[in-house]
């Protein structure tokens, strides 16, 4: 998706606009210079960035060299509302559910430790969990007593559901998956 340089026009609206709904790889690829240099398969965080990301990113720190964070912050309130609205379209829920943080494991975090596990508490999750959420598990397991169940694979790599619904009791406090889970092409039944 772009962000528009004027912040004036809604995201969403500009991108179904331009695009018709559908990304086009020639246009993404010429809006995201490294693909010159690099066959670059990694993805969100990680991924390259296109140039008005770059430039969005770099014009906002000059804005806060320029007048200060809180001032910065309060310019661009409009087009920071608008990433949450955009968000919320695409994930199919309210601005006001979106909360966007740093990264993906202090995301997990936040919500993971909000729990109040106790011992012999159950937390079901797959083999090709990521292994920043597992750690988050393993304190916890540490800590309070609770257990670590790995949900088995069915025939064809994918987290089995059939077996999934026979371990759950009533001790299942937290059933944890990872959709799409690093490397492999993996994609979970979620
Ligand atoms: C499936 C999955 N979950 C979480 C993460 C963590 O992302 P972050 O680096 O934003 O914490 C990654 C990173 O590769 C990932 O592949």
């Amino acid at each position: 998706m772009t962000i528009t340089g004027d912040h004036g026009a809604d995201p969403a609206k500009v991108f179904a606009q331009e695009t018709n709904g559908e990304i086009d790889v020639v246009r993404a690829r010429r809006e995201t210079p490294g693909c010159a240099n690099v066959l670059h398969f990694n993805n969100a965080g990680a991924a390259l960035m296109p140039e008005r990301v770059v430039e969005a990113v770099i014009r906002h720190l000059e804005l806060e060299e320029t007048i200060g964070g809180y001032e910065a912050a309060e310019r661009a309130e409009d087009a920071i509302n608008r990433v949450y609205e955009a968000i919320a379209q695409l994930i199919n829920c309210q601005p006001q559910d979106v909360a966007i943080v740093e990264n993906a494991t202090r995301a997990w975090d936040m919500a993971f430790y909000g729990f109040d596990f106790q011992a012999s508490d159950r937390i079901l999750t797959a083999k090709a969990e990521y292994a920043s959420n597992y750690l988050a598990y393993l304190q916890i397991a540490q800590r309070t007593g609770a257990v670590i169940d790995v949900v088995p694979y069915d025939e064809s790599g994918q987290i089995s559901v059939p077996r999934m619904a026979e371990m759950i009791d009533e001790k299942v406090k937290l059933i944890a998956i990872t959709h799409v889970p690093t490397n492999g092409g993996l994609v979970n039944p979620a």
